[in-house]
């Protein structure tokens, strides 16, 4: 019987754009969409956008629109993006869309019938300013424990402390950076306690997590009664009213994975197809990849709300890690937080596809993306053993066709097609790694065959003819095979080998029997080799983004918010021409104030004398308390293009040395310098 399955990855947010962190898992559920496709399974393949909740609201609030319209062209870019990379869902919907709101109300219902919903008042941060309840991550303050400044309001950066927002010293809304008041407000819960014998057996049992999380799960949850789970918020919030508690909206984390089942039956609608053959049927696995950063979401409460409604549970919930760049945290001042785009302007998507599917292991551990590796990795692996495969074998057989018979290839693709359910485990496992480490090894044996067989000298010998042939159709097959084992990973290599080879590529059993007899195409280039500099600019070009990032984001980002002061290698060549354009100027700090919302940032008013005054953002904030510098003297680069950041417009740069962080040491002139002033 065929196998049906319906595979998603989680829903990005409708608040920002996909950057390379994402990929990783859009990239690891489309490959194995594809591979699963290739053996002969149905798939369905779905995604939606996760639109609603506090962030949204603030966004569109700060650029003046409505919350519609800010989601509207955020999933217009992010259908953008996974197209780009050749991440092909059969339906991309939304959470904010009528079909949520039907399966929300009725996914309630019988969570309310059930007797799991309770009501009690909550204790919790309210901005003034802005006329919204705080989440947590929308509170900063000092660590309660070991006091340093600006951490989230859910827990320290610094010391792991956890604690409650209002516990924050000195606490401060990141919206508006007023200081927060403490209110009440009723919200409901649902008492999950009453699952915690299916849930203990489901997350145990079954095989439906990685032990690793099963583990996980056993320690720090189910191991104590489970706490209520808060799922609404009183308004003004972006989301769904729950019925029958007007002012009161569903959690935005309560409607986001039933965006699952309304992006299904969007499917449905118009497919002709019917939404319970998926999500009230046995016979369709629910296969959810997500980040480990939302495992209990999708392990504990989703797997509750589904049992409550009487619906399908995940056969399979497959959690990856997260991304590093160059081993660390990926950082908007280092360049190294990449966007999808970025990326695409810059450098092949494919090489992307394959550099993760060389990382991605079944293990949830974090992957890291090291931009030498990458560059490395792509050019001798794909170009260099399999791509080169083809290049210098098809122009021997310059349009003619391969041999009729299969020659002797010393058992070269019989073992190779048996190789073949060995890298089909990796890949249903999500060992991609180990798939990719076998394909490799059958391309070393390949150009070892092409190094023995030596087509190049045949070709001087017309005499050979026949042998030439005969060697480049064995080339030709065994590229062909690992093709095929490679598909899921590069779609667009696959369809151009496809154009080369005239025949289909996309079912695994093309592997097992050669292609005899058929014509060739003339050869055309099928991947070029990673070029380093291009790298090289879109980190550059990740880098002056963030400086010019005029995008208002309330919402806290994992990345830091830090500004281009740190320790860096030394730049290419800076000609005394060059160098003659910067107008540095002696200027006088006539103010200095911290920007709330941004770690690193100071805003100064600069005196440059003659009355003529200008502000500029400092990311010197770990450095130098604002009152400190007030009266000081600076040098600042006066002829700065003015740049656009979040906060506002800098209209200059001040220089400073130092390794960063509260080393950095402003240049100020002796006492004789003058503002305005030209630096020499
Ligand atoms: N909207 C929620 C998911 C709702 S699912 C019902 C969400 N969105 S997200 O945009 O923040 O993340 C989407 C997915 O990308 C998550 O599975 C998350 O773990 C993953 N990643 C986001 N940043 C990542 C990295 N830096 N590295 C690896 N995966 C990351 O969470
Ligand atoms: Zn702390």
């Amino acid at each position: 019987m065929t196998r049906r399955l319906l595979v998603t990855p989680a829903l990005p947010y409708a608040n920002g754009h996909i950057h390379l962190g994402h990929l990783v898992e859009y990239l690891q559920t489309d490959i194995w969409v594809r591979f699963q496709r290739m053996r002969g399974s149905q798939v369905l393949f779905v995604c939606a956008d996760d639109t609603h909740g506090t962030a949204i609201m603030m966004r569109a609030r700060q650029e003046g629109r409505t919350p519609e319209a800010v989601i509207a062209d955020m999933s217009l870019a992010h259908q953008r993006d996974f197209a780009d990379f050749q991440i092909e869902f059969d339906h991309y919907g939304s959470t904010h869309s009528e079909e949520n709101r039907l399966l929300c109300e009725r996914i309630w219902k019988a969570i309310d019938d059930a007797g799991l919903v309770t009501e009690r008042e909550v204790t919790q941060l309210f901005d003034p300013k802005e006329g919204v309840f705080l989440a947590d991550r929308f509170v900063k303050g000092g660590c309660p424990r070991c006091k340093s400044p600006d951490q989230y309001g859910d827990s320290c950066e610094r010391c792991g402390a956890t604690y409650a927002p209002a516990e924050l010293i000195e606490p401060r809304s990141t919206l508006s950076g007023v200081a927060p008041e403490v209110r009440q407000a009723s919200h409901l819960f649902v008492q999950l306690e009453q699952l915690h014998g299916f849930l203990q057996e489901w997350t145990q049992q079954g095989g439906h997590l990685q032990p690793e999380i099963a583990n996980y799960l056993a320690g720090h949850f189910l191991s104590e009664p489970l706490r209520d789970w808060d799922v609404s918020r009183p308004a003004p919030y972006f989301g769904f009213e729950i019925p029958g508690h007007p002012g009161h909206y569903w959690y935005v984390w309560f409607d986001a994975p039933i965006g699952y089942v309304a992006s299904t039956w969007q499917w449905c609608k118009q497919n002709g197809a019917s939404l319970e053959s998926y999500w009230e049927s046995g016979d369709v696995e629910i296969v959810h990849f997500i980040g480990k950063d939302i495992v209990y979401f999708h392990t504990l409460f989703w797997p509750a709300m589904l049992k409550t409604a009487g619906m399908s549970l995940p056969s399979r919930v497959q959690v990856h890690g997260f991304l590093t760049v160059n081993g660390e945290k990926m950082s908007k001042s280092r360049g190294t937080f990449v966007l999808a785009r970025t990326f695409l302007e810059h450098l092949d998507p494919a090489y992307l596809r394959y550099f993760y599917a060389s990382k991605l292991g079944t293990r949830p551990d974090d992957l890291d993306l090291n931009l030498d590796e990458l560059v490395q990795k792509v050019n001798s692996d794909l170009v260099g053993k399999v791509v080169n495969l083809a290049s210098r074998s098809a122009k021997f057989v310059g349009e003619g066709t391969l041999s009729a018979e299969y020659p002797d290839d010393e058992g070269l693709f019989a073992a190779a097609a048996e190789q073949g359910e060995e890298i089909a485990r990796a890949y249903e496992s999500c060992d991609y790694a180990r798939a990719m480490r076998l394909v490799m090894s059958l391309a070393d044996r390949a150009n070892e065959y092409v190094d023995r067989r030596q087509p190049w000298v045949l070709a001087k010998d017309p005499a050979r003819a026949s042998e030439l042939r005969d060697v480049c159709t064995v080339v030709l097959n065994l590229y062909r095979q690992l093709v095929v084992y490679l598909a899921p990973v590069l779609p667009k290599l696959t369809s151009d080998s496809e154009r080369l080879l005239g025949a289909p590529l996309r079912a695994w059993e093309a592997s097992k029997s050669p292609l005899l007899g058929t014509p060739v195409a003339r050869f055309e280039h099928l991947l070029q080799r990673v070029d380093p500099s291009k790298v090289a600019a879109m980190i550059e070009s990740s880098r002056a983004a963030q400086t010019a990032d005029s995008a208002p984001a309330p919402a806290p980002s994992s990345a830091d918010d830090g500004a281009a002061l740190e320790a860096e290698p030394l730049a290419g060549p800076c000609t005394i021409d060059d160098f003659a354009k910067v107008d540095l100027r002696v200027a006088r700090v006539v103010r200095a104030e911290a920007v709330p919302e941004a770690k690193k940032l100071l805003k100064l008013t600069l005196s440059l004398g003659g009355g003529s005054q200008r502000t500029v953002f400092a990311g010197i904030k770990a450095a130098y308390a604002p009152e400190a510098l007030v009266g000081r003297l600076v040098v600042v680069v006066a002829n700065l293009a003015p740049r656009k950041m979040k906060f506002g417009v800098s209209e200059g740069m001040v220089i400073a040395a130092g390794p960063g962080e509260t080393d950095v040491f402003l240049l100020a002139p002796d006492s004789g310098a003058k503002p305005g002033q030209r630096v020499h």
